[in-house]
């Protein structure tokens, strides 16, 4: 018998542990794993020397399209899912038009359709939209649904009646609801604060938008949802004060999970008199001791999701905040750099290669009911699998991403640990830092 790939030597994270094997995979799915008399191959990849992980799942990407191609699409975005490492992207709802409805849904699946290069999932939104459109949108095929409760995006904000309504729905349809926990109220009128003081410098973004405005939202979302069965996700945590709300809510015995990003594991207010713009995000960056506490809480459990939250916008946007840190967007170009960044955290003993592979694949690939298709090494899988060389050096520059915006707030950043070799379904979709799969290829998930 010959099979399409056999992965010789590697060290192998697999659910039970680190060891060494061959993997072997055919029509596209995991069909061995052996310590000897590997089967002939089509292709044979020596990974001596090198772990083989179960492809990133990352469940917080924007990648604006249908909306604004200039800051990233599905093809621009995927090609630099691949070579992160990320083989199923879960994109989220403020695209324009908003994933509110089953139209705005199936017109996005069928641009992913035709260019993403990896495999896709969508989240829905939950703003102020009837039940209805929920219940359709899940049935559509939502992995789950996402209330931002700062008014930003006009369709995707939540009164606190809404939310209550929406968490009835989904816990009913047995999907999570993610969150964008900060205060509106307390946003926007630190907002004029900052304008009255005539502050436009970098740190004014992280002075006047203050971590009570998370830990409240946070809060008042745990204490909406213990009224119903639902399954709660705090996206994006950067306050200490959000992690102990969420430890309260688990010792609670509430379904709350948390998330973070290397936004927040790698950077501090500090960051932002460096980075300026190119480091402003929602929520923003915080102090020394939140970052201690998220890197405790990722370890320990109560923060169970890591997510890139890959969030572009154009180098002009970004520019303008270096005359008014205002005037530019929050968010990042990070879904390239999230998978080597957390590598190198690794190789520094700041996370175990397990458990940034629980955070990083497993988990969110349960929680968006992909699991066992997606999420770990296990026979009958799907082949998504990443190849890493834990002792390889790497420099981020913008001008090396394959994302459409050559722009990284991680600009000139070295360290050690990167993914090689990106194989979705059994097909080869990043060698060597080359971006080889093919436009179209990935294909649609939703909940099994
Ligand atoms: O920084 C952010 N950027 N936070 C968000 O919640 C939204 C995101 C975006 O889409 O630009
Ligand atoms: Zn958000
Ligand atoms: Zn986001």
């Amino acid at each position: 018998m010959t099979v399409d790939i056999v992965i010789k030597n590697g060290l192998l994270v697999l659910p039970s542990g680190i060891t060494e094997g061959s993997m072997v995979v055919d029509g596209g799915k995991i069909v061995g794993v052996v310590r000897s008399g590997e089967p002939s191959a089509d292709r044979v990849i020596d990974a001596t020397g090198k772990v083989v992980l179960p492809g990133m799942v990352d469940m917080h990407v924007h990648l604006r399209d249908p909306g604004f191609p200039e800051r990233e699409n599905f093809e621009s975005g995927t090609r630099a899912a691949a070579a992160g490492g990320v083989t199923t992207v879960v994109d989220m709802p403020n695209t324009v038009p908003a994933t509110v409805t089953v139209e705005a849904f199936k017109q996005k699946k069928g641009i992913a359709e035709r260019k993403s290069l990896v495999d896709f999932a969508f989240i829905g939104g939950a703003g102020e939209v009837p039940t209805e459109d929920i219940v359709a949108v899940s049935e559509a095929g939502a992995t789950a649904f996402k209330s931002f409760l700062i008014a930003r995006f006009k369709e995707l904000a939540a009164s606190d009646y809404t939310l209550l309504r929406h968490m009835n729905t989904l816990s009913e349809l047995d999907k999570p609801l993610l969150v964008h926990a900060e205060n509106g109220n307390l946003v926007d009128m630190y907002m004029e604060e900052a304008k009255a003081s005539g502050r436009t410098d970098p740190l004014a973004h992280c002075d006047f938008r203050p971590a009570i405005a998370e830990v409240e939202a946070t809060m008042r979302c745990v204490t909406l949802a213990a009224e119903t069965d639902v399954h709660l996700h705090i996206c994006h945590i950067s306050a200490a004060g959000a992690v102990d709300v969420v430890e309260w809510a688990q010792a609670m015995d509430q379904a709350v999970t948390g998330e973070t990003s290397t936004n927040y594991l790698l950077f501090t207010r500090e960051t932002m008199e460096e980075r300026g713009p190119y480091a402003k995000v929602d929520p923003p960056l915080r102090g020394k001791d939140d970052q201690l506490r998220l890197w405790e809480a990722l370890n320990d459990g109560t923060i169970d999701v890591l997510a890139s939250d890959h969030a572009p916008y154009t180098r002009e946007e970004k520019e303008r905040g270096w005359e008014n840190i205002f005037d530019a967007p929050s968010g990042g170009v990070v879904i390239e750099t999230t998978l080597p960044l957390m590598l190198d955290a690794v190789n520094r003993d700041m996370i175990s290669l397990e458990r940034l592979v629980e955070v990083f694949s497993t988990n969110p690939a349960m929680m968006n009911g992909l699991y066992p298709k997606k999420g770990d090494i296990v026979l009958g899988a799907d082949a998504d699998l990443v190849v890493a060389d834990m002792g390889k050096p790497f420099h981020i520059r913008g001008d090396d991403l394959q994302t459409i915006q050559k722009i990284t707030p991680y600009e000139g950043m070295k360290g050690k640990g990167v993914p090689v070799i990106t194989v979705v379904r059994g097909e080869i979709v990043y060698e060597y830092g080359q971006v080889v799969g093919k436009l179209g290829y990935g294909e649609f998930q939703r909940p099994i």
